[in-house]
């Protein structure tokens, strides 16, 4: 299947100098949740701008549903809703009026059902006669999400959605999201937040400093580099590691009361059993036993560390 969206070799300058990408290659695919995941300043808004047309790239190509972006630009844009960082609604224009007119604005025809049906699904129905600066800080996302929904796209750039959201909205947010990935929109979203990226995401990228660090699965991501650690809580302080245990990766904790196994990747379920036999051998008891897998956060730290 070919990409619905394919960013190749892209590089962004700011007049100031400051060069915002560097070299950006990523493919996405039809219907998956991409997470783009980096620290503030990270490039994650400038990338967005240059799929949309918003932010004039030196270098590179991007192909949205197999139109350029720069040379076909109209019929890119068509195919893209962008829900942009910064929310820009406070007009005296009712709900109903800013979606209808953000449809109308890409030259497709009026559809009452669909508009009304988008209304029903982002719970903004009965406020469809609201004025926007009426309305909650979370009607208000709601409202951005529907209107960058009106005319249909096939992609939907979230660029920090959740930012300042209280818990409940970024829950429905997400059940929202998860409805339009099973209608078959590709949804990018850009984040700081490890766990929403966590939550969400099919696949992960993350960048730094304009560039794209990796781009992975999550699953395999978690796999590939998270680590798995078992803490033995001992019965009796533990001193010093016995001879016999120096070739497992173990740690005494600082207060000697935990024993920390850590498994790699490539540890296997035969080195555990040899483990266990071996701490019997030396007799060090344990009467409880705790794991802890890395999450995404320490996994992005390590990436981030590393360049
Ligand atoms: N219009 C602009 N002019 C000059 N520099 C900019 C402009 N917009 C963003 N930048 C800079 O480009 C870098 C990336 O910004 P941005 O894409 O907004 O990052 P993010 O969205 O990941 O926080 C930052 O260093 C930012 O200060
Ligand atoms: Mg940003």
């Amino acid at each position: 299947m070919s990409p619905i969206l394919s960013i190749e070799n892209l590089c962004k300058t700011y007049s100031s100098g400051l060069q915002a990408l560097q070299n950006v290659n990523v493919d996405m695919v039809q219907g998956e949740i991409f997470a783009l995941l980096g620290p503030n300043g990270a490039g994650k808004t400038t990338l967005i701008g240059s799929i949309c047309g918003l932010v004039n790239y030196q270098q590179g190509s991007i192909t949205v549903a197999g139109f350029d972006a720069k040379t076909q630009y109209r019929q890119a844009r068509e195919k893209i809703g962008l829900v942009p960082q910064e929310l820009m609604l406070d007009t005296f224009a009712t709900v109903w009026h800013t979606v209808n007119f953000s449809r109308a604005l890409f030259g497709k025809p009026k559809n009452h059902d669909f508009i009304e049906k988008l209304l029903h699904d982002f719970s903004l129905w009965d406020k469809k006669d609201t004025r926007l600066l009426e309305l909650s800080g979370g009607m208000k996302r709601r409202v951005m999400i529907a209107k960058a929904l009106a005319h249909e796209p096939e992609i939907l750039f979230l660029d920090e959605p959740t930012a300042g959201v209280d818990v409940e909205l970024r829950k429905s947010m997400w059940q929202n999201v998860r409805l339009l990935q099973q209608q078959g929109v590709t949804i990018i979203l850009t984040t700081h937040y490890l766990e929403e990226a966590e939550e969400m995401a099919d696949r992960i990228g993350v960048i730094h400093h304009g560039t794209l660090l990796l781009v992975e699965d999550k699953t395999s991501l978690m796999h590939k580099m998270g680590k798995k650690q078992i803490h033995f809580m001992l019965t009796s302080p533990l001193i010093q590691l016995p001879n016999t245990l120096q070739n497992y990766s173990l740690q005494i904790s600082e207060d000697k009361k935990q024993l920390i196994y850590t498994m790699g990747k490539s540890t296997h379920d035969q080195q555990l059993h040899l483990l266990l036999a071996d701490l019997q051998a030396n007799q060090i008891m344990f009467d409880d036993i705790t794991t802890h897998q890395s999450s995404l956060e320490e996994i992005f730290v390590e990436t981030v560390e590393r360049t």
